[in-house]
């Protein structure tokens, strides 16, 4: 049976790949994957039995021994994807800050790479699937028919972050936002294992100054080319 063909999304926080990728996914009815979830997942995991972040290959023992049931519903509007982890809704914990420092500390170790590997390639089902992350198009899913990477400047990036986390009540220094931004940045682009770059024949977009159905409205377009949709009934 031929693979089910996949679509993906790279690059920096911020940029809109999350809303990006829910939208095409339920535009096409393809399945979706948060690979950052995962790492946040992990992370949790790695919490929840007392690991230390720092013991890579006993966190990485833990995708092996309880590889657990994550599934991935794509959301209305900008809201997040809703991420179930054993049937329950984790979203709100694996978002945390705390989560997603963790997760990036995780990030850097080759064995934790290793173990999450054959996790995320097992979302590529029928009938297709969108996958977002920071090397997806490079790594993970090299063969991938269409990759797409966006950037943004750091400034709005920082600015969406801050909308974000104010209409959760959160309040921050928008200078020290705009700051952790430009440092995951650094570690997720200069890590030495799977960095964060642009896949070869990656759509690159820039989505400082586009709004969100604008930049659905561009990849729309390229999928309309490069796919079969008569499969697709839901056309927008
Ligand atoms: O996309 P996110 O913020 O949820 O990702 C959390 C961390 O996981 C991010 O700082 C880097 C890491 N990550 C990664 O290394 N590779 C991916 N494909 C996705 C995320």
């Amino acid at each position: 049976m031929a693979r089910p063909p996949v679509i993906t999304v790279d690059g920096p926080s911020g940029t809109g790949k999350g809303t990006l990728c829910s939208l095409i996914s339920r535009w096409l009815g393809w399945n979706l994957l948060d690979s950052g979830a995962l790492y946040r997942i992990l992370a949790l995991l790695a919490h929840r039995n007392g690991i230390p972040v720092a013991e890579a290959a006993q966190v990485a023992g833990l995708v092996r021994d309880i590889l657990p049931d994550v599934r991935f519903i794509s959301a209305e509007g900008d809201e997040p994807v809703t991420v179930i982890l054993d049937g329950a809704d984790v979203g709100a914990l694996i978002r945390r800050e705390e989560c997603g420092s963790a997760a990036s500390s995780l990030a850097a170790h080759g064995t934790v790479r290793e173990a999450l590997l054959a996790w995320q390639r097992s979302f590529q089902r029928p009938p297709g699937l969108v996958a977002d992350g920071r090397d997806m198009g490079t790594v993970v899913f090299p063969d991938a028919e269409l990759k797409v990477f966006l950037t943004a400047n750091p400034r709005e990036r920082a600015k969406r972050r801050y909308k974000q986390l104010k209409e959760k009540g959160i309040y921050v220094s928008f200078d020290n936002l705009v700051e952790s931004i430009a440092e995951r940045d650094r570690r997720d682009t200069q890590r030495i294992l799977s960095p964060l770059k642009p896949a070869d024949g990656a759509i690159e977009i820039d989505t400082s100054t586009s709004g969100r159905d604008d930049v659905f409205g561009q990849v729309a377009e390229i999928i309309r080319k490069r796919f079969d949709l008569s499969a697709v009934h839901n056309i927008m």
